[in-house]
């Protein structure tokens, strides 16, 4: 029995259209360069080796997300970028610099809530800035544009115990952007929310990068959300853990929720 039940294109196959735009995305500066990248844990017979080869060429104001199942290193492979892990082997470069350690070029947004509970929305979001030695009183209106760009303006007074997780999680975006990082990586950020949250921040995130010169690395293991954000998806595996494909999102741009329910 034939398996080639309908005489589909394969997936693969560009429309015009979608290689155009790609190949518009590949003429865009490189920001982010993953060189030959390998992790292994313990050593003898507790070796683990996450992943093995991962390359990656992320080009500027690109979304890419990370997909794939628990435990294939997602996590770990933004902790590397972000510095905060290093790599057994391979290197990451941003701007062409070879990355060693954290730095504020890179923000990041992790699924728990990170906000101190002690500050306000205003003084979270002015930390970084005034970590940079910047005045209070620049650090108050860069903090204030940013908590405006989020549409919290109302609640730069509050502290992070009155805010709701989604709101929480619109202030770390705030923050982490305030720093005007190169690359915004955020390892599933909205994996905490319930569904109806989660879709209305995946199309704030989505407006708040049309206004932003900044690159996402963004880490799921929802594949509509991959779909819904992306513009490349890089999906990892496990046994042997490493990329198994990277997927070039063919789903036009602006984003719809009505997309993700047609075929
Ligand atoms: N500090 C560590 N020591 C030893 N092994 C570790 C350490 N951190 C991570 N691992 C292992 O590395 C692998 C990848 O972990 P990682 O957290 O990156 O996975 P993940 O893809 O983010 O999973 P999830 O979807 O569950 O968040 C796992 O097998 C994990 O057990
Ligand atoms: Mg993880």
């Amino acid at each position: 029995m034939s398996t080639h039940l309908l005489d589909l294109p394969d997936y693969r196959e560009q429309a015009p259209e979608v290689a155009a735009r790609f190949a518009r995305i590949r003429a865009r500066p490189v920001i982010l360069q993953v060189q030959d990248l390998e992790k292994t844990f313990g050593d003898n017979e507790a070796r683990h080796v996450v992943f093995d080869h991962v390359s990656l060429d992320i080009h500027r104001r690109e979304f890419i997300t990370v997909i794939g199942p628990s435990g294939c290193g997602k996590s770990t492979l933004a902790r590397i970028v972000a510095g905060l892990d290093e790599a057994t082997s391979g290197e990451i470069l941003l701007d062409g610099h070879a990355v060693s350690g954290p730095g504020p070029d890179r923000g990041m947004v992790f699924q728990g809530y990170t906000l101190f509970p002690w500050l306000t929305v205003k003084r979270n979001v002015m930390f970084g800035l005034e970590m940079q030695n910047k005045s209070r009183s620049t650090a108050e209106s860069e903090a204030r544009s940013w908590i405006d760009m989020v549409g919290l303006a109302k609640f730069e007074n509050s502290y992070p115990h009155e805010l709701s997780g989604g709101m929480k999680q619109r202030v770390a975006i705030a923050r982490a952007l305030a720093n005007e990082p190169r690359i915004l990586l955020m390892d599933e950020p909205f994996g905490a929310l319930d569904a109806m949250t989660r879709c209305k921040m995946q199309k704030y995130l989505l407006e708040i990068w049309k206004k932003v010169d900044v690159t996402i690395l963004f880490i799921t293991h929802d594949l509509d959300e991959a779909i819904f954000l992306s513009d490349r998806i890089l999906v990892l595996g496990t046994n042997p853990g490493g990329v198994r494909e990277v997927i070039e999102n063919p789903v036009p741009r602006p984003r719809s929720v009505q997309q993700l329910l047609s075929p």
